[in-house]
């Protein structure tokens, strides 16, 4: 069985960690500014009531607009290609612009997994960076105008 729910911030370390930062000493190291602020949300999704796939989404000031980030996705290896990563982008999304009413969603994403959200919306939004001791990343974002337009075609189509 699969369930996606709201969790508490020590829920992801542990996936964090082993899929996000597999070389850091501790878990220290994936906790993130802004896991406990105010409005900050973290998401699991459960297969049989196991961990399989995580999210977090934190609001962050972003040139005046009211910006939330997500950050932290990851899915375990053996639960991958099951629509879970999907699933929790899509719960996030509503937490963020629909309950929190969010202008602007965006991530630094890792330059060769892009293409995910890519397909999921996202644009690129600036150059291609380094994370020391992680890889390349690029910002992506999606606003709330392109996050309503895609709720507005998923209802057409539900409504046939
Ligand atoms: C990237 C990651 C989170 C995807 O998790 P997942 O649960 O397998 O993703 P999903 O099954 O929801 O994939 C949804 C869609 O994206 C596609 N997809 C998955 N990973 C992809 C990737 N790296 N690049 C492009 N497309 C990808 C899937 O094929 C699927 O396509 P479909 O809807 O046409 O079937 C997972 O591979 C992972 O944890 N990677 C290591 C950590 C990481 O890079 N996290 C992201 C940091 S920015």
């Amino acid at each position: 069985m699969i369930e996606i729910k709201r969790v508490s911030a020590d829920c992801v370390y542990e996936i964090r960690k082993k899929i996000l930062r597999p070389n850091a000493e501790s878990l220290n190291a994936v906790h993130f500014d802004g896991d406990f602020a105010e409005g900050t949300c973290h998401f699991c999704a459960y297969i049989d009531g196991n961990v399989a796939s995580c999210v977090s989404v934190m609001p962050v000031k972003n040139d005046g607009s009211k910006a939330f980030q997500m950050r932290g996705l990851a899915t375990y290896p053996e639960y991958r290609k099951q629509g879970l990563a999907k699933a929790l982008v899509k719960a996030a999304e509503y937490y963020s612009f629909y309950e929190c009413g969010c202008d602007l969603l965006w991530l630094n994403a890792r330059v060769d997994v892009s293409e995910f959200y890519v397909r999921l919306g996202y644009t690129a939004c600036g150059e291609p960076f380094m994370i020391p001791d992680v890889c390349m990343h690029i910002k992506m974002c999606k606003d709330k105008p392109e996050y309503e337009k895609e709720r507005r075609c998923c209802c057409d189509n539900a409504n046939g």
